[in-house]
């Protein structure tokens, strides 16, 4: 079992990182976090030459991301609430949407490979709670719609993920219900 999971934050080993660290560090699983604060992503050009190659022509790291996506059982994302989700994590959601886009208006059969495979969600918010419901909806979303990938849920509330409370780094492991959520999210994901 191969879990990957993806900090979305713009600030480098912040709270939606710790909170990732402190869960799947010590797993019986193989486990990788990506820090999108590390890497680099540019946006889309909207070039289109991906429909001739179905490769992005530009050299930044989002090809090794998605290989490693590829590669993963299951996926988790977390970000903290930004306006509503980081630019970076859409500029990335948009890059790997657009492979699919062109690829599959090339092939009707082409089949995505980040298609069903299971994600879940976490969002670190300074207000916690319903603060970042909108970023938590907004990524569902794009998630689902965008990469077609299976969202793995919990059974308290929103249901559509955790909710995580901190502002300064480190404040979200004083948040310890989003952490035992987020335990049983990776519970689920690595049924
Ligand atoms: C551009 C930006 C916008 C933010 N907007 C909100 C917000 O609307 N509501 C909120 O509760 N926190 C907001 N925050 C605070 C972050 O969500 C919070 O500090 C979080 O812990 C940061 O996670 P990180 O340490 O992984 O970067 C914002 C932070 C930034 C940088």
């Amino acid at each position: 079992m191969r879990i990957l999971g993806l900090a979305g934050s713009h600030r480098k080993d912040g709270n939606s990182y710790l909170i990732l660290k402190e869960v799947l560090e010590g797993l019986e699983a193989e486990t990788k976090i990506i820090q999108l604060a590390e890497a680099n992503v540019k946006w889309c050009d909207a070039c289109g030459l991906c429909k001739c190659t179905m490769k992005c022509v530009i050299e930044d790291d989002v090809e090794s991301i998605f290989n490693k996506m590829k590669e993963a059982d299951s996926l988790i994302i977390s970000t903290p609430r930004y306006l509503p989700i980081p630019s970076k994590l859409m500029a990335l959601i948009e890059r790997i949407a657009s492979l699919y886009h062109f690829c599959s208006e090339i092939d009707p059969h082409f089949r995505f490979p980040l298609e069903e495979k299971p994600f879940g969600l976490i969002v670190v918010s300074a207000g916690g709670g319903r603060q970042a419901l909108e970023a938590l909806k907004e990524l569902a979303f794009q998630v689902i719609h965008c990469w077609h990938m299976k969202l793995v849920t919990i059974d308290s509330y929103p249901c559509l993920g955790v909710l995580a409370k901190g502002e300064n780094v480190g404040e979200v492991l004083e948040d310890k219900e989003a952490i035992d959520q987020t335990k049983k999210l990776v519970e689920e994901l690595m049924i």
